[in-house]
């Protein structure tokens, strides 16, 4: 990869996302996460849970889980479906669902670069299954990347898409979000369903988030007054996009782990997750 382009590097948290989804395969059934550690992603992953939270890797299993089991219940219940996973990073989704489905992933130019590059190894290597994934380079902060959202939107319209939004919202400027979700709003087909994490604005000032914000301000370069806080009344302007549900991580491991449950509040990142339906 060559960011050096760039003016931030938070790029390198899909790294992180998947170092922590290949701790416990089991949980996050993620059996691929492993291919895409690297020595240097231990080292900014560990330091990253050694400074703000001891349970950074089981939180993002659950978070996987989640999503994992919403796409499994939609492919279920539509058979054939789009799946446009905005901001993708090196997710496994594509290898647990059905090949004939429409895989599309958009993403910052140089991580696609890199997702392409790497999935030919693997794919040469039967380390991962094979999948057709179409790929959109773009910086959906830009006036492009909402035009070419737009045009992939409208060329799956005829049918109901599921949309994923794992780990970006709070990264897009404000504006943006809302442009996306007037999008969605607009050209989705009924039915289709958009999947997305928030950080609400409670959340800012916990100690646990401000850890967060500062190393990301030092270790990759991202300005602490850029992130976007989204609360839950935020999607009632919407009329034709309605939740179908809402969750937390203490929620999550209670569904999918025994007792003991070993997460509270106050040392957790705290993210909201939501699952939509456009009526
Ligand atoms: C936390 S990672 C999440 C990746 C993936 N969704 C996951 O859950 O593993 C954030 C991703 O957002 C992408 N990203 C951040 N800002 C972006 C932008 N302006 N345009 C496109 N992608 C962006 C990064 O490149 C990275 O892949």
């Amino acid at each position: 990869m060559n960011p050096k382009a760039m003016k931030h590097k938070i790029f390198e948290t899909a790294f992180l996302v998947n170092w922590a989804r290949a701790s416990d395969p089991v949980l996050s059934r993620d059996p691929w996460a492993n291919l895409w550690v690297t020595p240097e992603s231990i080292r900014f992953s560990e330091n990253f849970r050694d400074k703000i939270s001891p349970h950074e890797e089981f939180q993002l299993c659950l978070r996987n889980r989640f999503f994992t089991e919403a796409l499994e219940y939609f492919e279920k219940k539509w058979g054939h479906f789009v799946f446009l996973n905005i901001a993708s990073g090196f997710t496994s989704y594509p290898f647990i669902l059905n090949p004939t489905n429409t895989f599309i992933e958009m993403d910052q130019p140089h991580v696609i670069e890199y997702r392409q590059q790497k999935l030919t190894q693997f794919e040469k290597n039967n380390q991962i299954p094979k999948r057709k994934i179409h790929f959109i380079s773009t910086d959906l902060n830009s006036k492009e990347g909402l035009e070419k959202l737009e045009r992939t939107l409208k060329q799956n319209s005829s049918q109901p898409m599921f949309v994923l939004l794992e780990g970006i919202t709070y990264y897009l400027k404000e504006d943006v979000n809302l442009k996306i979700f007037n999008l969605f709003e607009k050209i989705l087909h009924p039915k289709s369903q958009v999947g997305l994490i928030t950080w609400a604005s409670a959340v800012k000032e916990t100690p646990i988030m401000q850890k967060i914000l500062d190393c990301f301000e030092k270790d990759l370069l991202f300005p602490r007054d850029q992130y976007t806080w989204i609360d839950d009344g935020w999607f009632s302007q919407w009329e034709h996009l309605k939740p179908l549900k809402r969750a937390d991580y203490l929620e999550l491991e209670k569904n999918y782990c025994p007792k003991p449950w070993r997460l509270t509040r106050n040392e957790i990142v705290d993210e909201t997750f939501y699952l939509l339906e456009k009526i």
